[in-house]
C-alpha cells in the first residue's frame, strides 16, 4: 500500500530513477500509486501549459512502405493491405481544410516510400511553408540518409518524428527484421536533433516480448536524448502480420508510462495518441488526465483512411477530416480543457 510512494516522489525531484527503481515501479504498479502518480502529472501538466491542448494535423500521405517491421499493418510483406499514396495537390488540400480549422501544424507521416524523390519531397514542404508560413511542418517519415534530413531541414520543415520503438538491441531485433538496427535508429534521431529539427522519439507500450528491464531502457534512453516530444501507445496487433496472435499492450501501462513521462519532462509534449484512443473508447481524454497534452486529429482524406492501418481497431477511419475535427474539440471541451490553435513549438516554454 502506498509502498512507491517515495519513489514517486523521488521521480518527480529528480526527473530521473535507478535501473532498478525503473523495474520496481513497473513490478510494483497498483491502483493506490497509480492515481497519485496520476494526479502529479496531471497537476504538473497544468502549472506547465494549462488547460491547453494542442492540436497537429495528420496527413497519412502514403501506406507504401520498404520496410517490414513485423507490429505494422503496412509492412511491405502485407499483401493484403491497399496501397495508396496522395499527390502533392491532395496533400495541400488536406493543409488548407486544416488551416481553416484552426490548426497550425501539419504532421506529414507515411511508410518509407522511395517514389517520393528528396527533390519532389522538398518542393512539397517548401509549398507548404510558402502557403502557410504561420505553420509548423513536422515530417513522420523513417530512416533517412543526413543529407536527406538536411535537405528536409532547409525546405523549411520544422520538426521530425520517429520513434526509437525500444532502446535495447536485443528487442530491436525482435520487432525487426535484420536489416534495421536500432544503431541506424539512434544515428537518425541525433542527426535530427543536430540538424536542428524539434524531435520526437517512442515507443510502444507491451510490444511482443517487451520486458521490464527493456521498458527501463527506454526511459533512461529518453531521458539521455531529450526529445522535445515523446509519444507512446498500447501495441495492438495487426491480423495480417506474424504478431497477429500475440496480446495487446495494457491500457492501465500505457496511462501509468505516460504520467511517469509526464513528471520526468515537465515541459515535452506528449501526445494521447490514436493507438491509446483505439484500446479504450475514452482512452485521449485519460490521457490528457495522465498529463498528455498534444491530440493528432487526422486531416487523411476519407477514402484512403481505413487503408493506413497500423494496427487493427483503428478509430476515426469512417470520419471526414471535419467530424474528427469537431468531436475532438468537443471530447477536450468536455473535460475541461480547450483545443488551441497555435504552432506549439516546444521552445516557446523552454524559454519562459
Ligand atoms: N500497434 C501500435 N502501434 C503501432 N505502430 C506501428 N504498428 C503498431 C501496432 N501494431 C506505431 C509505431 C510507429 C508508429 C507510427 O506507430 O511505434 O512508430
Amino acid at each position: 500500500m502506498a509502498e512507491l510512494r517515495p519513489l514517486i516522489d523521488k521521480l518527480k525531484e529528480d526527473r530521473i530513477l535507478s535501473h532498478d527503481e525503473f523495474v520496481r515501479m513497473f513490478t510494483c504498479r497498483n491502483p493506490e500509486d497509480s492515481e497519485y502518480l496520476r494526479s502529479l502529472a496531471q497537476e504538473t501538466a497544468v502549472a506547465n501549459y494549462g488547460h491547453d491542448i494542442f492540436l497537429r494535423g495528420l496527413i497519412e500521405f502514403t501506406n507504401y512502405c520498404r520496410n517490414d517491421c513485423l507490429y505494422c499493418g503496412i509492412r511491405r510483406s502485407n499483401s493484403k493491405a491497399e496501397r495508396y499514396r496522395l499527390t502533392s495537390e491532395e496533400i495541400l488540400d488536406c493543409c488548407e481544410i486544416g488551416y481553416g480549422f484552426g490548426l497550425r501544424t501539419f504532421v506529414l507521416q507515411g511508410g518509407e516510400d522511395m517514389t517520393y524523390s528528396d527533390e519532389s519531397f522538398c518542393e512539397l514542404i517548401r509549398e507548404i511553408k510558402r502557403r502557410y508560413p504561420d505553420c509548423a511542418v513536422t515530417l513522420s517519415v523513417g530512416e533517412r540518409p543526413r543529407k536527406t534530413y538536411e535537405a528536409y531541414y532547409e525546405a523549411g520543415a520544422d520538426r521530425y518524428l520517429l520513434r526509437h520503438e525500444t532502446s535495447s538491441p536485443e528487442h530491436y531485433a525482435m520487432l525487426h527484421p535484420a536489416e534495421l538496427t536500432i544503431e541506424n535508429r539512434k544515428r537518425c534521431l541525433s542527426d535530427l536533433k543536430d540538424i536542428g529539427f524539434q524531435i520526437g522519439a517512442g515507443f510502444m507500450v507491451g510490444s511482443p516480448y517487451q520486458t521490464y528491464d527493456y521498458l527501463a531502457e527506454d526511459f533512461a534512453y529518453l531521458k539521455e536524448l531529450e526529445p522535445h516530444m515523446i509519444g507512446i501507445g498500447p501495441f495492438i496487433h495487426h491480423a495480417d502480420t506474424p504478431f497477429a496472435k500475440m496480446p495487446d499492450g495494457s491500457y492501465e501501462e500505457t496511462l501509468y508510462c505516460l504520467a511517469m513521462l509526464r513528471l520526468m519532462f515537465p515541459r515535452v509534449l506528449l501526445p494521447a495518441t490514436t493507438a491509446l484512443g483505439t484500446i479504450d473508447p475514452l482512452g485521449r481524454e485519460e490521457g490528457i488526465r495522465h498529463g498528455a497534452n498534444v491530440i493528432m486529429p487526422s486531416l487523411s482524406p476519407k477514402d484512403v483512411r481505413q487503408k493506413y492501418l497500423l494496427y487493427d481497431g483503428k478509430i476515426c477511419t469512417g470520419e471526414e477530416a471535419a467530424e474528427c475535427h469537431a468531436c475532438l474539440e468537443g471530447r477536450i471541451a468536455r473535460i475541461g480543457y480547450k483545443a488551441v490553435s497555435a504552432r506549439g513549438d516546444h521552445a516557446d516554454w523552454v524559454r519562459k
